[in-house]
């Protein structure tokens, strides 16, 4: 496989999936496809985007016949489709754009693959990167997400990504097309925009502003360091079984609160506040509409077929993460506030493409 083409690559996972395949496979042409919404940042690509083997093409997913045309003028083999809409919050607000770029986009890239490999399957792969919202929530008592356990998605987020997987298995069911689908918990780490709950939380204690906890703070989310998800994704890429899925999680349930508690322990300590000085600013506001009380993976499957797990201690990890946003804040300025889209436009030539 030599053309590989990984969507949303500008975001947060994805940036970290091109950093690791264009490091790591310089054989390998990656092309970059993003819209660059206001998720999607070069800036978090800065230390790759001179390399000789990337690409990247700013484009719509669902806009097929552009898609199309980058297949056939890259000669992609193999897809790693991660562009998604994905914050829960704005989902509830703006469906329709969840549904649009989720099902709609995915399934414009399906049928450009379709067309453009035209049954010649040999050495190629669609591989779809899901979550594990599509399978519902789960009590306290009940046992973690499985392969096997059924989709009961809750939110239009998870709604359009389980709808996404079910077209991506309906290709492969209907089509012959190869594809692989992974579903992996909520991940943490550099480079994640500050709207979901770890790095906005930083951000906040840092500049002590409110910290908006939903609900009673007691819905639970299992946490995996983002590097250890692109880890797992470039295995099941190159070693995955064609037609199947995989669960990545981290074995790492927390309970909201008690994450916050330990957000703001570290970066207390990072900025010499006193231990805890920052929990004043802990403030429980209305719950989100149709909140998931819990999501927990089991992927002991991944382990025992792929040999993956999780390579880092989440205490480890949390430090790490804290230490790189307190250390980057002019990159949680640019991204918050646009400013880097216009560098970026007019370093990619794509001011008169507008
Ligand atoms: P993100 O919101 O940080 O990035 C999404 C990227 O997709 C952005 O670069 C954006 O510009 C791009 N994009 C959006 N709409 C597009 C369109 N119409 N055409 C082309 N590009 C478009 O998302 P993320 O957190 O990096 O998630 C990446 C993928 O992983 C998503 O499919 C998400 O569902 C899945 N996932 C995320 C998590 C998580 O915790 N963040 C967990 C499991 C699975
Ligand atoms: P989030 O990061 O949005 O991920 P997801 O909803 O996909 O799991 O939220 C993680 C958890 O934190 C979730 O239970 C909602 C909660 N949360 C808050 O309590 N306050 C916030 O401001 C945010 C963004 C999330």
């Amino acid at each position: 496989m030599k053309n590989i083409l990984i969507t949303g690559g500008a975001g947060f996972i994805g940036s970290h999936v091109v950093r690791l395949f264009v490091n790591k496979y310089p054989e390998y042409r990656t092309v970059n496809l993003d819209k660059l919404t206001y998720a999607g940042n070069l800036e978090n690509l800065k230390d790759v985007e001179g390399a000789p083997n990337y690409t990247f093409v700013k484009a719509d997913i669902c806009d097929f016949e552009t898609v199309l045309n980058i297949f056939r003028t890259y000669g992609i083999d193999g897809v790693l489709h991660l562009a998604a809409e994905s914050h829960v919050d704005r989902s509830i607000k703006d469906p329709f754009t969840f549904a649009r770029t989720n099902v709609m986009g995915t399934l414009s890239l399906l049928q450009a693959a379709k067309e453009c490999w035209k049954g010649n399957y040999s050495e190629k792969l669609f591989y779809h990167i899901s979550t594990d919202e599509v399978y519902g929530a789960l009590q306290f008592d009940e046992t973690l997400f499985t392969e096997e356990t059924k989709y009961s998605p809750h939110s239009p987020y998870s709604a359009s990504k389980a709808g996404s997987d079910h077209f991506v298995r309906a290709f492969h069911d209907t089509y012959g097309l190869p594809v692989i689908i992974t579903n992996c918990s909520n991940n943490y780490g550099p480079y994640q925009f500050p709207e979901k709950l770890i790095p906005l939380f930083i951000n906040n204690i840092r500049s002590n502003k409110p910290l908006p906890v939903y609900g009673k703070g007691e819905n639970v989310r299992d946490w995996l360091y983002v590097v250890d998800h692109a880890r797992a994704i470039d295995i099941i890429f190159h070693r995955g079984k064609i037609g199947e899925t995989y669960n990545i999680g981290g074995f790492n349930e927390w309970k909201n609160i008690d994450l916050i508690k330990v957000i703001i322990k570290t970066v207390d300590k990072l900025l010499s506040r006193a231990e805890g000085e920052s929990e004043k600013l802990i403030t429980y506001v209305t719950d989100r509409a149709g909140h998931d009380l819990r999501y927990a993976i089991d992927s002991s499957k991944l382990k025992n077929e792929l040999g993956w797990q999780p390579s880092l201690q989440f205490e480890e990890g949390i430090e790490k993460t804290v230490k790189w946003y307190l250390e980057n804040q002019q990159w949680l300025d640019s991204v918050t506030s646009g400013a880097y889209q216009e560098y970026y436009e007019e370093y990619y030539g794509l001011k008169d493409k507008k």
